[in-house]
C-alpha cells in the first residue's frame, strides 16, 4: 500500500498564564475597552512572562498534538517551527526537538508572519507526499510582545502571545484536499518588524550595521483592506481546486487577527456565523500560533469531529496570504 496521502491527527496549544485586558491597556495607553471591543472584538490576550521562552510554549503546545495523536516523539520524522520571534535568530525548532525528545526528526524554523502555520502546515504534507517522511510535527508560536511597541495604541491593543501545534501522519486517504498560497512583497511595508541597525566603524571605509529590531509598524486600514478582499479569494480558490462548494464547508478557521475581519470573510463567502471558529477575544492576534491555537479548543471538545471539513485562511506580514481545506483525522 502506498501512502503518499496526509492525514491530520493530534492538535494542541499553549499560552503564557499572564492576561493582559483591555483595562491594563486602558491605562497604558489612550484607548478604551470599548474602542478596542467594538474595532476588534478582544478582551484580553496572553503575554510572556519575562522569563518564558517561545521553546517552552511551543514544546508544550507540540506534546499536547503528539499526545492526542498517540504518536511518540521518537517518531516524528520532521519538526517545523513557524515564527517570527524566535528565542534565538539562528533557530529555535532545534531546541524544541530536544526539549520534546524527537531526537529522528530534521527540525526547521519557517517564517512567513501570520501565514506561517499555514505555510509551514503545507510545507510538511509536500514532504509526506512524496514519501520523504511519515510523520510530521507543524508548531506555530509567536511572542510577539517582545516586539510591540506598548506606546502605540494602534498596534499594542491587537497581539498576544502562544503556540500551537499539529501532527501530520502519511495515509493511504489524502485529507488535505487543496491549498493555495500567495506572496506579494510589494506590500510589504504595510506590516514590518524589521531590522534597524545602527552604523558601526570596524576600519577605515569599513562599516557594518549592529543592533536591534524596530517594534511592529502597520498601516491598519491598509492591513484590513487587504485581508477582507484576498482572503475570500483564495478559499473561494482553494474550493475550486478541490471540487467542493461553500455550502459543504463545515469549519472556518480564519487567522484570529480581528473579530471584524473574521466575520466580513465569512459575510463574502456566505458562511453562517455558528460555522465560523473564533478566540480572538481571549487571544488576541497570536500570528503564527493563532489557527492551531483556535482549532484546539473545538476539536478537544468534541465539536469538530473525525471528516469534518474545516477550510482555513492565513494573512499577514509580507504580505503573505492563503487557503487549505482538509478534513479532520
Ligand atoms: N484606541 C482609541 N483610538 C484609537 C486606537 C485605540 N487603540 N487606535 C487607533 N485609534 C484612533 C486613531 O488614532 C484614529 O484617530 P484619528 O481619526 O483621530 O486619527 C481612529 O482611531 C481611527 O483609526 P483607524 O486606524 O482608522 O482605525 P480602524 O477602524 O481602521 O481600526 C484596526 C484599527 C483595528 C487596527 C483595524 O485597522 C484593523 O483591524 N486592521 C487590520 C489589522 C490586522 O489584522 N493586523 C494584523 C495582521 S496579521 C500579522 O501579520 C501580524
Amino acid at each position: 500500500m502506498t501512502l503518499q496521502g496526509v492525514k491530520f491527527t493530534g492538535v494542541g496549544a499553549a499560552t503564557p498564564s499572564q492576561c493582559l485586558t483591555n483595562a491594563h491597556l486602558s491605562a497604558l495607553v489612550d484607548t478604551s475597552d470599548e474602542w478596542i471591543q467594538s474595532r476588534t472584538g478582544i478582551q484580553e490576550r496572553h503575554v510572556a512572562a519575562p522569563e518564558q521562552r517561545l521553546v517552552d510554549l511551543a514544546s508544550e503546545a507540540a506534546g499536547a498534538a503528539l499526545q492526542m495523536a498517540g504518536l511518540e516523539p521518537t517518531a516524528v520524522d520532521l519538526l517545523i517551527l513557524a515564527t517570527s520571534t524566535p528565542d534565538d535568530l539562528f533557530g529555535t525548532a532545534c531546541l524544541v526537538q530536544t526539549r520534546i525528545g524527537a531526537v529522528n526528526a530534521v527540525a526547521f524554523d519557517l517564517t512567513a508572519a501570520c501565514s506561517g502555520f499555514l505555510f509551514a502546515l503545507v510545507t510538511a504534507a509536500q514532504y509526506l507526499r512524496t514519501g520523504a517522511y511519515r510523520s510530521a510535527l507543524v508548531i506555530g508560536g509567536d511572542i510577539l510582545s517582545r516586539w510591540v511597541d506598548w506606546g502605540d495604541r494602534r498596534t499594542c491593543i491587537l497581539f498576544g502571545d502562544g503556540a500551537g501545534a499539529m501532527v501530520l501522519q502519511s495515509s493511504d486517504v489524502d485529507q488535505l484536499l487543496s491549498f493555495e498560497l500567495r506572496s506579494d512583497g510589494r506590500l510589504n511595508e504595510h506590516l514590518t518588524l524589521a531590522f534597524a541597525g545602527t552604523p558601526q566603524t570596524l576600519g577605515e571605509n569599513l562599516a557594518i550595521a549592529q543592533g536591534g529590531f524596530a517594534p511592529i509598524a502597520m498601516n491598519g486600514r491598509e492591513v484590513y483592506r487587504f485581508a477582507v478582499t484576498q482572503v475570500p479569494e483564495v478559499i473561494e480558490k482553494a474550493l475550486h481546486r478541490a471540487g467542493c462548494t461553500v455550502e459543504e464547508i463545515d469549519w472556518l478557521v480564519l487567522h484570529q487577527a480581528n473579530q471584524r475581519i473574521l466575520d466580513a470573510v465569512a459575510e463574502r463567502l456566505g458562511i453562517p456565523q455558528e460555522k465560523v471558529i473564533s478566540n480572538v477575544g481571549q487571544c488576541g492576534n497570536t500570528s503564527a500560533a493563532s489557527i492551531p491555537l483556535a482549532l484546539a479548543a473545538p476539536i478537544q471538545q468534541g465539536h469538530i469531529q473525525s471528516g469534518d471539513l474545516i477550510a482555513t485562511a492565513g494573512f499577514g506580514a509580507g504580505l503573505t496570504w492563503g487557503a487549505a481545506l482538509f478534513r479532520w483525522q
